[in-house]
């Protein structure tokens, strides 16, 4: 795992634009995991701005939400699907019809949630990854106690995560469609992103904690491709700080490009 901490979440969401910028150059039908919430908006910006002032093309790109709210239509002001709409697929030239979301309205969500697998498989599975993480250590929706080998299913959100996002968008569905484990683990690079000192603790458990279902984030250990991008409150209390600075140094030096500085 490489853990960079930056001084501010906008240093790190331009360099998180940068890492899926040269993605999208170097395979121009890059395919995309997507997430919501507040954290990935910089870097949503920085995106928006690279394709209309430098040309960054995702005509060819496909992408993937994480999770939606179950029980609400995509128009819905609550939505992920709105939410990404207006933050991102809006704003760039990737086709709508490259842009997959779960969809929360759905009467059969077993059946949803079958084919939204079997549609990121057909689509030859996730290059990169962007991930959020939950006070609860979640990622997607993949609260405390989520197998560690989950796919897409039907996820009962935990009280902090109702808490923490009807803080920002009012009442909000307690259950959710969520990619699994197991699917995020499939895919290629992961880039997780963490704001904040109210990340802290789940930062710090999913990097140096033992692997376990209590923190789903902590399942990213056994994957071999990921980066963390923190800011200064959600590293402060990661133990090795000394040690992940060094491992940056060498990466810039040796493997640029895992950083997204190859063109630097
Ligand atoms: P946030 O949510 O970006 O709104 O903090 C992250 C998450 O719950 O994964």
């Amino acid at each position: 795992m490489l853990v960079v901490i930056h001084p501010s979440r906008e240093d790190a969401s331009i360099q998180a634009a940068k890492i899926v910028a040269d993605q999208v150059r170097r395979k121009l039908d890059s395919v995309l995991g997507l997430s919501t919430g507040s954290t990935p908006l910089a870097m949503y910006a920085e995106l928006i701005r690279l394709n209309r002032d430098e040309r960054l093309d995702f005509s060819d790109v496909k992408t993937f939400n994480l999770d939606e709210y179950f029980g609400i239509s995509s128009e819905h002001p609550q939505s992920f699907h709105r939410h990404i709409h207006e933050n991102l697929i809006d704003h760039i030239n990737v086709k709508p019809e490259n842009a997959h979301i779960p969809d929360g309205s759905t009467t059969d969500f077993a059946k949803t949630c079958t084919e939204y697998e079997a549609a990121i498989r057909d689509a030859g599975g996730i290059d990169l990854q962007i991930l959020g993480i939950g006070r609860t250590g979640h990622i997607g929706f993949n609260e405390p106690t989520s197998s560690l080998v989950s796919r897409t299913r039907l996820k009962t959100l935990s009280d902090e995560t109702i808490y923490d996002n009807s803080k920002i968008s009012g009442d909000i569905p307690t259950v959710a469609i969520t990619m699994g484990i197991g699917t995020i683990l499939e895919t290629r690079k992961i880039l997780l992103l963490a704001f904040g000192a109210a990340k802290a603790d789940a930062v710090a458990k999913a990097i140096e904690g033992p692997i376990a279902s209590s923190t789903s984030a902590s399942a990213l250990q056994m994957h071999p491709d990921v980066t963390f991008l923190l800011d200064e409150a959600a590293a402060a209390k990661l133990t090795h700080r000394a040690y992940y600075d060094r491992v940056i140094e060498q990466t810039k030096k040796y493997s640029p490009q895992l950083l997204g500085l190859s063109n630097d």
